[in-house]
Formats: structure tokens, C-alpha cells, sequence
């Protein structure tokens, strides 16, 4: 992956000061107060325990400087739950994470975030894409039909998805936070 993204560096016209490097979120190699902005894209959710989380998320906050801001746009429970809620409704089989996955509850995330005095805004953008992928869908096609993300009513929920946000129903939400 770095060495690609550095061959797309390498190809831009206006030259930037971008690097890549590889490393631990748990012990991040930069000096504290460093960075305007710090993202995540499920990166924490593939630690094994909620204490690596948290290491994770402190490493995040520390390298951030005042001001800054730390985006967590990661996989989380509660969604899960709620999918699962409806999509019993209709006899569905329940969606499952990876084995190698450890969504994370928002209620701890929220909660850990309140107690370290951050104030935070929850983007919820992908609430109609998980809703029309995940269980719309396996009402109107035979998902077997399909293979991974093919199946159209993927593209046209992706699409709809830019116009509107919320519903609870998005596994994937974002979490920015005001160092
Ligand atoms: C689901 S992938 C997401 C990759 C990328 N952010 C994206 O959206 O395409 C999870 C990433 O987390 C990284 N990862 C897992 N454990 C990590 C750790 N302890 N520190 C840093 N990265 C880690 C993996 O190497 C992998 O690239």
C-alpha cells in the first residue's frame, strides 16, 4: 500500500510534503502536538481488546495538537444490532463481524470521550447505504445472484447515501472530535 501511494505521490504535478509510514496506532512514532488532523478508517477495530482501543485513541489525541481534530470513522455495534433487528423481521439470517473484527459500542466510545472533556460530533453517513445494502436488498434480489459488492442496488443506495444521513442503521459512522 505505501508503495503505491507513493507512486500516486510521485505522480502529482504539484509536489506536496506527503509521506507514508508504516506503524503501530498503539505507540505512534511522532512527537505529541504534531499533526492538524489524525483519521482513522477501521483501523481500531482490528485491535484485539477495548484497553488497545483506547491506547489507540489516547496515541491518536496525543499527537494531535490543541485545536486539532482526531476523525474516527470506524464499525460499530449498536448499527449491527439495529440491522440485525430488522432484518429478523423478514426471517433473515443476522450479519456477524469478522472474527478478526471488534466493533466498537458507541456508548464506550461516548463515554470515553466525555470523560477526557472532548466534545464530538457522530456523522452518521452511511445509515441508507447500510439499509438499502443489507436488508432492502436481500428483499428485492437474490443476493446469491450477485457476487460481493455487484448487486446495482449497492451503487444506488452508495448514491443516495451522499444526500442523506442518519437513521441509525450505518455500521460505518464517523466520529469528529475537537482536541
Ligand atoms: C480494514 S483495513 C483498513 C485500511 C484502510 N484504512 C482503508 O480504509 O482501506 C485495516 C487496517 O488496519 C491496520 N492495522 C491493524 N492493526 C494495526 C495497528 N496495531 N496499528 C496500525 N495499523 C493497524 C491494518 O494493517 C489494515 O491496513
Amino acid at each position: 500500500m505505501i508503495k503505491f501511494a507513493n507512486k500516486l505521490r510521485d505522480e502529482l504535478t504539484e509536489k506536496e510534503n506527503i509521506n507514508f509510514s508504516v506503524g503501530d496506532i498503539r505507540n505512534i512514532k511522532f512527537e505529541d502536538n504534531k499533526f492538524d488532523i489524525v483519521y482513522t478508517t477501521r483501523v481500531i477495530i482490528n485491535l484485539p481488546t477495548w484497553e488497545d482501543q483506547i491506547q489507540a485513541m489516547d496515541e491518536c489525541f496525543r499527537v494531535v495538537k490543541p485545536g486539532g481534530k482526531v476523525i474516527f470513522s470506524e464499525a460499530f455495534y449498536e448499527p449491527l444490532i439495529l440491522l440485525n433487528a430488522m432484518r429478523l423481521i423478514k426471517q433473515l439470517p443476522p450479519l456477524v463481524e469478522h472474527d478478526f473484527n471488534r466493533y466498537i459500542k458507541k456508548e464506550k466510545i461516548e463515554k470515553y470521550l466525555t470523560n477526557k472533556g472532548l466534545s464530538f460530533e457522530c456523522d452518521e453517513f452511511s445509515s441508507i447505504y447500510y439499509l438499502g445494502s443489507r436488508f432492502l436488498r436481500e428483499l428485492v434480489t437474490n443476493p446469491s445472484d450477485y457476487k460481493g459488492y455487484s448487486n446495482p442496488i449497492n451503487e444506488i443506495f452508495y448514491e443516495i447515501e451522499k444526500k442523506y444521513s442518519g437513521g441509525g442503521f450505518g455500521i460505518q459512522q464517523a466520529y469528529i472530535i475537537k482536541k
